[in-house]
């Protein structure tokens, strides 16, 4: 085993965060290789809760080494919020400890402002961002335009882009959306306290993790938001800026074409989003309810990074059998077995129909999924509480035969199920 790679296979919040902590026993090191603090990963240890947005899941575990790569954007407020969380936490993490990508770009109170706006005058056909800044920050990217970590290791020009960036901003935000304008020297002045804070973190990260692969150590590659949501073969335009796919890991951690061990899916029993776009499987009125949850759980269906309700559904195997493809899943690790406990019967989303055709891959993508109904299999629920159980025999045979069809329709073996978001709650398959 040398690169393992972690990839939501779903809308995101398929509990990545969860599944990355518990492997993270095992490995040298932990990469997150896309996205920025749109992400929100729970991770719950022995009654301790954390909220990760940027540094890597697995780093409350003491071994391994926290790497934040070239293909992120990073907002450095909140980096530097989630590292006082975690001392605060007992997770000191020292320079070394944690290393940050000189490539990464960097997200600026521009940015969000900027992603702000859009989805304002987007009207009806908002994606629903995070309004975290991310498609801005990418576009700067994309565009050749963008502020990048190495740039906050030279104070004074680093002043001048953070000046001149917010000026450049501040006309489109002004022009063309009629927003407020930011004050470009008070923007320059908190990047300059925070780059003092951040600089020790900066370095070739690139590099260190191809001397750890060298060196046969392990490398686990962390995913955030999922498949759907991946730039290319997610349900454009309702996705994010990045890449979620497993391809994205070599590109956004700098590593050379690289011999790959696991990759693993990590979906929930059931589907959810947050965000506008396609859900062909999506339930409504007490059904949703059911699903989601009411907010009295900490689990409950609402979003880790900006707490709005996630539309809710049943499993959706034709767009899970799309992840596997697209990721080259070698392991699928279901989540939130033990929600779905106490229903006469699981709905399973086996294929689609479009007039009188029955569509079991997507001809064009999931970009538009308006055609296409919904073919479920009703199969039988269970009724005891999962919450104990840790191991595959304890199960009631119709979660192991609803375990089964899942495997069967998507032709990817289930490794790991979790019954329950703490680090323990876990029972091992294969
Ligand atoms: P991520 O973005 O993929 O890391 O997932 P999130 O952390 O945003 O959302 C997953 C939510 O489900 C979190 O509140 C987790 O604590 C919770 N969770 C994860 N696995 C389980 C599980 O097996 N059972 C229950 N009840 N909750 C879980
Ligand atoms: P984790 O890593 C769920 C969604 C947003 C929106 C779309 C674009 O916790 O699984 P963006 O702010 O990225 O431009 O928003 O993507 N989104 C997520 N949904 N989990 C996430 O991350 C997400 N990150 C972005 O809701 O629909
Ligand atoms: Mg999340």
């Amino acid at each position: 085993m040398a690169l393992d790679i972690i990839v939501g296979a779903q809308w995101g919040d398929e509990g990545k965060g969860r599944i990355v902590d518990l492997l993270s026993a095992q490995a040298d090191v932990v990469a997150r290789f896309n996205g920025g603090d749109n992400a929100g990963h729970t991770v719950n240890v022995a009654g301790q809760t954390f909220k990760l947005h940027l540094i890597p899941s697995g780093i409350i575990h003491p071994r391994p080494v926290g790497i934040m790569g070239n293909g992120m954007v990073i907002n450095p407020l909140t980096l530097l919020k989630e590292l006082d969380m975690l001392a605060e936490n007992g997770v000191t993490l020292s320079p070394g400890r944690l290393q940050i990508s000189y490539a990464a770009h960097l997200i600026t109170p521009a940015h969000r402002a900027l992603d702000q706006a859009q989805e304002k005058s987007r009207g009806q056909g908002q994606i629903g961002t995070t309004g975290r800044g991310i498609g801005p920050a990418y576009t700067d990217k994309a565009s050749r335009r963008g502020l990048r970590m190495a740039d906050m290791l030279d104070p004074k020009s680093f002043a001048e882009k953070m000046a001149a960036h917010i000026n450049d901003t501040n006309l489109i935000l002004q022009k063309l959306y009629g927003a407020e304008p930011l004050d470009a020297n008070q923007v320059a002045e908190e990047y300059r306290v925070c780059a003092e804070k951040i600089a020790p973190y900066i370095s070739d990260t690139a590099q260190f993790l191809a001397q750890a692969l060298k060196q046969g150590r392990s490398i686990l590659a962390e995913g955030a938001q999922g498949t759907l949501l991946d730039i290319d073969h997610g349900t454009y335009p309702y996705v994010t800026s990045s890449p979620t796919t497993a391809a994205g890991v070599l590109s956004g951690l700098g590593l050379g074409i690289s011999p790959i061990g696991r990759v693993i899916g990590a979906t929930k029993s059931f589907q959810t989003r947050v965000g506008s776009g396609p859900f062909p499987t999506e339930v409504f009125d007490e059904d949703a309810v059911r699903l989601r949850g009411t907010g009295a759980n900490p689990w409950d269906e609402f979003g880790t990074t900006t707490g709005r309700p996630r539309r809710v559904g049943w499993l959706d195997t034709v767009l899970l059998r799309y992840a596997a493809r697209v990721n080259g899943l070698t392991e699928l690790v279901i989540t939130k077995m033990d929600v779905l406990s106490g229903l006469p019967s699981v709905r399973i989303c086996s294929a689609y129909r479009a007039g009188s055709e029955t569509f079991h891959e997507l001809p064009l993508g999931p970009a538009d999924l308006s055609p296409y109904t919904p073919v479920y299999e009703d199969l039988p629920g269970w009724q005891a509480d999962l919450t104990g159980l840790r191991s595959a025999a304890q199960l009631p045979a119709e979660a192991r035969a609803y375990l089964r069809r899942i495997e069967e329709l998507t032709g990817v073996p289930v490794s790991l199920v979790s019954v329950g978001p703490e680090r323990s709650q876990v029972i091992q398959l294969n």
